[in-house]
């Protein structure tokens, strides 16, 4: 039902200066797989056929990764390691396309979205920001669906959050419940924690329905310079109902340096082959 994914991956990575510098953030991994990995994987397990990714020149090693290498693919059958063939091509892989935009300008995630709309078309389609990481039994993107195949509207995943840590995010004010979400009344961005409309943040999954394209365009550029993807889901509540659904599962906010070890620590616990060297350091350490 949803074809086509947007993956922004255009922006800058400051808060990973210097990691960030020739290797895109996107790119850094999380035990042995890196970031932008789990979304793509996650977009392919719910039947997306398009991954799009906006991205800008200096990345390239993002396409690269995504590209067979038949090369290295022969040396390790050659060597007797093929059992790491999957790893290093996926079979998932060749069941999508993958498409590269490339942003001229990082002026905003906004910005980076309405890059897509020619490739998009006029269907309803998924953005995922690969620096918020997602663990759960049904994948987040998964839940969103669930729910747009009940409202046909545009959906957000939202958690609830500790009112100190608000002001880093957009926040819904939220209306009735229906179809198992929530009705978005308005939502803001990054509000102070007196300001907020409520405790609940805006997460890095989406979908949305392409009427978002006419009001990304009609979106200025905030205090610093960027176009708010907010900004243009609050123009788009005037004229179309907007969904939010609380996500149910565990959510790493790899964009910064706390969340990004948080869940290397987390998967690291759960990587069976290295899960109880893991849990022993960290006794010692602590
Ligand atoms: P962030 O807000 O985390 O910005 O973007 P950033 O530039 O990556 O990181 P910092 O704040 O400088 O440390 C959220 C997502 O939107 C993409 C980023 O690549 C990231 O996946 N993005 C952001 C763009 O594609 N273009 C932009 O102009 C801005």
């Amino acid at each position: 039902m949803i074809k086509k994914a947007v993956l922004p991956v255009a922006g800058f990575g400051t808060r990973f200066l210097p990691a960030s510098k020739a290797t895109p953030k996107e790119m850094l991994p999380i035990i042995d797989k890196p970031l932008v990995q789990y979304a793509v994987e996650e977009a392919i397990n719910i039947g997306i056929e398009e991954i799009i990714f906006i991205t800008s020149e200096e990345k390239y090693s993002i396409e690269k990764h995504f590209q067979k290498n038949e090369l290295i693919e022969k040396k390790l059958v050659l060597s007797g390691k093929s059992e790491y063939v999957d790893k290093l091509n996926p079979k998932i892989f060749s069941k999508v396309s993958f498409k590269y935009i490339i942003q001229e300008k990082q002026n905003g995630l906004g910005d980076a979205v309405l890059q897509a709309e020619s490739a998009v078309g006029g269907e309803s389609f998924a953005v995922l920001l690969p620096d918020d990481l997602f663990f759960s039994e049904k994948s987040c993107l998964s839940q969103l669906v669930e729910t747009y195949s009940r409202t046909s509207t545009s959906v957000i995943a939202v958690n609830k959050i500790d009112k100190k840590n608000i002001h880093k995010y957009g926040v819904i004010k939220p209306g009735k419940e229906e179809f198992g979400a929530i009705l978005v009344d308005d939502i803001v961005e990054k509000p102070t924690a007196d300001e907020a409309p409520s405790d609940i943040a805006v997460c890095g999954r989406y979908i949305f329905t392409s009427s978002i394209f006419k009001f990304l365009k009609k979106t200025s550029a905030d205090k610093s310079g960027e176009i708010q993807l907010t900004d243009a889901v609050r123009s788009l509540l005037i004229s179309e109902n907007v969904h939010a659904k609380i996500y149910d599962g565990e959510k790493f906010d790899c964009g910064s340096k706390k969340g990004f070890v948080h869940a290397t620590i987390a998967l690291a616990l759960r990587d069976e082959s290295i899960s109880h060297d893991i849990k022993k350091i960290i006794k010692e350490i602590s």
